[in-house]
């Protein structure tokens, strides 16, 4: 496992930016994305590297691009401002200019969520995997939606989410826990440890008992960000607060 602790959340943003680019400048198989406050800084840094490249490179980078985001509330439309797709849109498709279809998500407002789940599942396996997957941490130790308990075999599926998370994704609904819908789809730990690298961004010190607990305890359903101590090629980026 390789660890990189930085100042702050500023220095750990320019840094993943910086890796994601050059992923994208070498793309072979798909980009693993996700949302979350951790993120937001990161897709601004990344916005400005790529402005900061000759043009033929940022036209390399925008043509090829290809990612998969982890995941989606279950019942939010994409034009919904609080769903995951709305916020790629705002934070990554439009800053980069980046054309229509290359961002994909879940969609939300599948009549079928489980089917949606099997179809988004199918769509990543057949573009080949996901090549860098980037990971927030949940306050519950969750990675995407894969809430506890979740064992490391689990796929692309709906999910219920748990209180502590309705809570912890408030901001985006009015700081209303019961605003926040209670199913999402996302891919599984499955999907995620199959990735070739994995990149476990956590910032702040309200995260550094749980990120602890995940690097440090056996892995465990019942905290499973615990299973990327499983994957060969696990990096965490982290600043200083949340290292402890
Ligand atoms: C959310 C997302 C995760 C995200 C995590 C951390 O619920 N589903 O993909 O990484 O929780 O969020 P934040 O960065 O806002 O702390």
């Amino acid at each position: 496992m390789g660890r990189v602790v930085l100042a702050d959340a500023a220095a750990v943003a320019e840094r993943v930016a910086a890796l994601l680019l050059a992923d994208r400048l070498r793309p072979s198989r798909p980009l693993g994305l996700a949302t979350g406050r951790t993120m937001e800084p990161v897709y601004a840094c990344l916005a400005r590297q790529l402005g900061r490249l000759e043009p033929a490179l940022a036209a390399m980078v925008r043509d090829g691009w290809c990612s998969f985001n982890l995941d989606e509330y279950v019942g939010l439309a994409a034009q919904d401002a609080a769903s995951f797709a709305a916020t790629m849109e705002r934070q990554l498709v439009e800053p980069l200019r980046l054309a229509p279809g290359r961002v994909q998500l879940p969609d939300g407002r599948a009549v079928d969520p489980d089917a949606e789940a099997r179809r988004y599942g199918a769509a990543v396996a057949a573009a080949g995997g996901i090549g860098l997957q980037l990971l927030g941490l949940g306050l519950n130790g969750h990675v995407g939606f894969n809430e506890p308990p979740s064992e490391a075999s689990v796929a692309c599926r709906c999910v219920e989410l748990s209180g502590p998370t309705r809570r912890q994704n408030a901001g985006a609904f009015g700081d209303d826990p019961d605003a926040v819908p209670r199913r999402a789809i996302t891919l599984g730990l499955a999907e995620i440890l199959s990735a070739r690298r994995v990149l476990l961004v956590v910032t702040g010190g309200e995260k550094a008992a749980i990120l602890r607990r995940a690097l440090r305890q056996p892995p465990t359903p019942e905290l499973p960000a615990s299973w990327l101590q499983l994957h060969p090629a696990l990096t965490v980026i982290a600043d200083a607060a949340a290292m402890g």
